[in-house]
């Protein structure tokens, strides 16, 4: 797929069908993430979790509010290392790069994704699920991704649905 096809196509999908997803694709999806660009190229400053297990998933949700992940059969979740007690801008920064990475990987294999960060806050506080999803000790989940198939088929767009302000001088 055209790269910009694949850019417009990506959204966000919230009702996913319980199809499993072939852990080829969800490699290729985590290779894509770590294809990424990182501040001062410190991949050592992350960890990705993949959770296909149902009742994982569940765990993480448990905390949260109701299904935040849309019943989506594989969630990746990318944990950076936290520098005193949060994770830094710049991590959250390169978490944002590698997690959009993952969603296009996604795309462009006809899989549905969304973005999710509602999750994890609730997750981050709970040591002894971060420790169950053997999340590295001084690391906190940073953001994450639902990917699966579309429990209806989904729109192709094939330009831009967003608007940002823009200056050109
Ligand atoms: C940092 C970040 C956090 C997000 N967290 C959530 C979330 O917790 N739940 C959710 O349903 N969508 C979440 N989204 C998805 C956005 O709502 C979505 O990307 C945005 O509305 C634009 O729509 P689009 O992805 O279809 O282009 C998040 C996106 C980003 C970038």
């Amino acid at each position: 797929m055209d790269i910009m096809q694949t850019i417009y196509q990506r959204q966000a999908v919230r009702d996913f069908s319980d199809k499993q997803v072939p852990t080829k694709d969800l490699q290729d999806i985590m290779d894509a993430g770590q294809a990424g660009p990182v501040g001062m190229g410190e991949y050592e400053k992350f960890h990705f979790t993949l959770l296909t297990n149902p009742g994982a998933i569940k765990q993480v949700e448990a905390d949260s509010v109701s299904n935040p992940y849309y019943g989506a059969p594989a969630v990746i979740i990318i944990s950076a290392q936290k520098q005193d007690s949060s994770v830094g801008s710049m991590e959250c920064v390169s978490a944002g790069a590698m997690i959009e990475n993952m969603a296009l990987a996604a795309t462009g294999k006809n899989l549905a994704s969304c973005v999710i960060m509602g999750a994890l806050i609730p997750l981050s506080k709970d040591d002894d699920l971060l420790s169950k999803l053997q999340i590295p000790a001084g690391f906190a989940p940073v953001i994450s991704l639902a990917v699966g198939y579309p429990a209806e088929s989904i729109s192709k767009p094939t330009k831009g649905r967003h608007e940002v302000t823009q200056t050109i001088i």
